[in-house]
């Protein structure tokens, strides 16, 4: 199920894949809707996809058996959507965001709700990098966050599993990211020296 669907390109790929025996998009407004009917017709997959019209996390009738995807939205917006429906969220199969930005704030709050952060990856278009995380509710300890080689500030901030892997694709991101946030200390604005840090530690090691 993937909530925020505009064009419906995510369900649509999950049907050609077929990676899903069920694929849903929801959408809060009819236009995006209208849209995505369209997607479904030129890529033949309208038998395969439902769209509905629903409001966030309250769009899941059956979360056991659902993977929801959330993409394309502020981190801060799906933050929202998780606090409010966290008894859903609990009960999902799997959670993927991907987040523009505030992702080391969703992977902060995962932590403390017992959903464990399965995996993540990056990708990169053009000259902007994308992270997706896996989440799902497990019991004990979250085994991405054990013998880290950062901190745990850090390892929300970076990304646990592309910290463990070394992801090349992730250094590019934190070497752009350390020359960003070193602008920004330069010019005297010190609320950014912690973040730098983290950033110059994971560039340095
Ligand atoms: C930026 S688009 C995301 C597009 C798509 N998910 C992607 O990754 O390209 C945000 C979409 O979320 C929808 N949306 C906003 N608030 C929503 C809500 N509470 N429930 C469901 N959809 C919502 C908007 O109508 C819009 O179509």
């Amino acid at each position: 199920m993937d909530i925020g669907t505009d064009h419906a390109l995510v369900p649509s790929f999950a049907a050609l894949r077929g990676t899903c025996e069920r694929a849903v998009g929801v959408d809060l407004r009819p236009e995006p809707l209208r849209r995505a009917r369209q997607t479904l017709r030129t890529l033949g997959v309208e038998g395969q996809v439902e769209l509905v019209l629903g409001d966030g996390l309250g769009a899941v009738k059956e979360p056991e058996k659902t993977t929801v995807v959330i993409a394309g939205l502020s981190g801060k917006t799906m933050l929202s959507w998780c606090e409010k429906e966290l008894e859903t969220v609990r009960r999902l199969d799997k959670l993927v965001v991907q987040p523009n930005g505030h992702l080391s704030a969703l992977r902060a709050w995962a932590y403390e709700s017992g959903l464990w952060l399965l995996d993540e990856r990056i990708c990169q278009e053009r000259d902007r990098f994308f992270v997706s995380c896996a989440f799902a509710s497990r019991q004990g300890g979250d085994p991405a966050y054990e013998n880290l080689p950062v901190s745990m500030q850090a390892g929300f901030e970076l990304g646990p599993w592309l910290v463990r892997r070394g992801d090349p694709l992730a250094s590019q991101c934190y070497l752009r990211e350390r020359r960003r946030l070193a602008g920004l200390v330069g010019l005297g604005l010190a609320e950014h020296r912690e973040l730098f840090a983290i950033y110059d530690g994971i560039c340095s090691a």
